[in-house]
């Protein structure tokens, strides 16, 4: 099989750590799985490795200065928008880091991160105080929020003999991001996604409220591994204690019923529509107007059905509908029949009895049934993770 970084055009900037040599292997091993590599050198990468030895490695000449001395046409950087398809900072300094996320091009490489639009990779090399300095997390919290991808250093020991979080990773560790990163297909772009998630909450009075332990993470996650696979999504949302993903449109919600009004109001246009929210399946039938105190008379709390979301918009949306489902086992005929009643394409199956997954869990086992496919069971891996595989699943027809 070849490799999904032939013929990519990688911008390796080089920055002024002590690992900075590491990054000549680095370079070597993108040029031997094909990549057509050049290197960027901050000024202070040129106290640590000679342009020379890249220059090498690359066969092209090392971009160094900002103003050099020929100036060319004068707009050089502007260039380089379109001339990459990745950027990999490596090492990245954590000076570099605080500029990127904030905007400083005080010198070539600074200035390429500002100009492109290409994905980034920051792999991060220094000292484990430098690393945990609260101003450095800031930059790499800020840098992951704009969907620049920061790579975790490796625990270990580092230049000075101490031992801590900071340390260059191993080259095959890098490339297996880069890789990872060229490989997430591209295949929602032009798409509308519209996402439910996290539970609802149905009134008992002004303060209570029923609701359930679902946390939105799945359905976060597949928002934003919807986003990066270049859809529009907006995500309807019950109330959860999560971050807004990177670049969705957010419309939050309490009720089933308002669930139920955001999503028909925005259905008409999506593409696909994500059903994971766990909406409330029942709700009281009268909530009192004033919090209902204590020696109240009323003990007792009367049920109705909550309206199902997806009976409610039959008829009005003729895209790929997803529906989810928790059970306690992995009874998948029932989920089949469920699919098929809610007149769905897919449904996503979690089962809530299981260590480590579903509900609250950062982590996921689920199965995806279709109708013409075998069941496909997606095992325990983080929700990220799952989301991105559950994409693939569901957009593996439209290739
Ligand atoms: C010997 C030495 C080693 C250094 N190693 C690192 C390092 O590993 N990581 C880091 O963030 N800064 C390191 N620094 C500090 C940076 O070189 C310094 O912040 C420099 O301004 C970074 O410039 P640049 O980001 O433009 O490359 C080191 C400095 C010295 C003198």
């Amino acid at each position: 099989m070849g490799s999904v970084l032939k013929g990519k055009r990688i911008l390796v900037g080089v920055c002024g750590s002590i690992a900075a040599y590491k990054a000549s292997e680095l370079v070597r091993t993108l040029r031997k799985d094909g990549a057509d590599v050049t290197v960027a050198m901050t000024e202070a990468a040129t106290q640590f490795i000679g342009p020379a030895t890249f220059a090498a490695f690359t066969e092209h000449p090392v971009m160094l200065e900002q103003f050099p001395d020929d100036p060319g046409s004068g707009i050089a950087h502007v260039d380089i928008a379109d001339r990459f398809d990745m950027v990999v900072v490596a090492p990245a300094t954590a000076n570099i880091m605080g500029k990127a996320a904030h905007a400083v091009a005080d010198e070539l490489l600074a200035t390429i991160l500002n100009i492109v639009e290409c994905p980034v990779i920051f792999v991060p090399a220094m000292n484990y105080r430098m690393w945990r300095n609260d101003a450095t997390q800031a930059a790499v919290t800020r840098l992951r929020a704009s969907g620049k991808l920061v790579i975790d250093p490796d625990v270990g020991d580092l230049a000075t003999l101490a031992v801590g979080a900071g340390r260059y990773p191993e080259t095959e560790r890098i490339v297996a991001a880069i890789t990872e990163a060229f490989s997430y297909s591209q295949r929602l772009t032009g798409k509308k996604v519209l996402v439910t998630a996290g539970p609802t909450r149905e009134p008992i009075d002004p303060v209570r409220y029923i609701s359930n332990r679902s946390s939105g993470k799945m359905g976060y996650a597949l928002a934003a591994a919807a986003r990066a696979m270049g859809a529009e999504v907006a995500l309807v949302s019950g109330p959860t204690a999560l971050e807004p993903p990177f670049d969705c449109e957010l419309l939050k919600v309490e009720t089933a019923d308002e669930m139920l009004a955001a999503v028909k109001a925005r259905i008409r246009a999506q593409d696909f529509l994500i059903m994971a929210a766990a909406v409330a399946d029942f709700q009281p039938v009268d909530p009192a107007r004033e919090k209902i105190r204590r020696g109240s008379q009323r003990t007792s709390i009367g049920l109705k059905a909550a309206p199902d979301i997806i009976k409610e918009i039959r008829g009005r949306f003729d895209g790929t509908l997803v529906a989810f489902s928790l059970q306690a086992n992995d009874d998948h005929q029932r989920a089949r029949q469920k699919m098929l009643d809610k007149g769905a394409q897919y449904i996503v199956v979690n089962s809530y009895n299981e260590p480590e997954a579903g509900f609250e869990s950062d982590n996921n086992h689920v199965w995806v049934i279709s109708h013409e496919r075998e069941p496909v069971e997606l095992p325990l891996a983080p929700k990220k993770i799952i989301a991105r595989q559950i994409w693939e699943e569901i957009t593996r027809s439209q290739e």
